[in-house]
């Protein structure tokens, strides 16, 4: 396999990788969740929620392949089982019992704002890797998940 030759130094690129493997669990596990809800979710605000939540892991899936393709750039591997991704993730899986639609909110504002946490950390290891299209990309997650977070939190303020 040709070396992989970016101007950023192996370690740098496997601790950047590795973060980033984080981000992508997390977003996986978020991913699943939020698909889940859409299709088991009650109550009158069904159909809110419903086309809210399809929205949202849309979103969600398109950035798994962004970040994924990221971890490959930097000549790493992503994950590529669900174990793997249980496995990294700092967050629960959805529970067998579909919850009732506002703790469905709940539970997804609070997987949101881990998501921000974890991301902001992997920022911090891209930082000093001086990884910028790194830097870039987490700050756009930031970025999305914050704003997710506040739709959500807005729904039961
Ligand atoms: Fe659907």
């Amino acid at each position: 396999m040709a070396d992989v030759n970016i101007g950023l130094d192996g370690n740098s690129r496997k601790a950047v990788a590795e973060a980033l493997n984080g981000v992508l669990a997390d977003t996986y596990i978020l991913y699943m969740k939020t698909h889940s809800y859409h299709w088991n979710v009650t109550g009158p605000q069904f159909h809110t929620l419903h086309v809210m939540f399809e929205e949202q892991y849309r979103e969600m899936w398109a950035a798994l392949d962004v970040i994924a393709e990221r971890v490959r750039a930097l000549g790493e591997f992503a994950p590529t089982s669900g174990a793997d991704f249980a496995n990294r993730s700092g967050l629960e899986s959805a529970d067998t019992e579909p919850p009732k639609a506002t703790d469905m909110i709940k539970n997804l504002l609070a997987d949101h704002e881990s998501l921000v946490r974890r991301a902001r950390e992997a920022l911090e290891t891209a930082s000093q890797a001086d990884d910028a299209a790194t830097d870039d990309l987490i700050t756009q997650r930031i970025q999305t998940h914050e704003k997710t977070a506040w739709m959500l939190r807005a729904m039961i303020s």
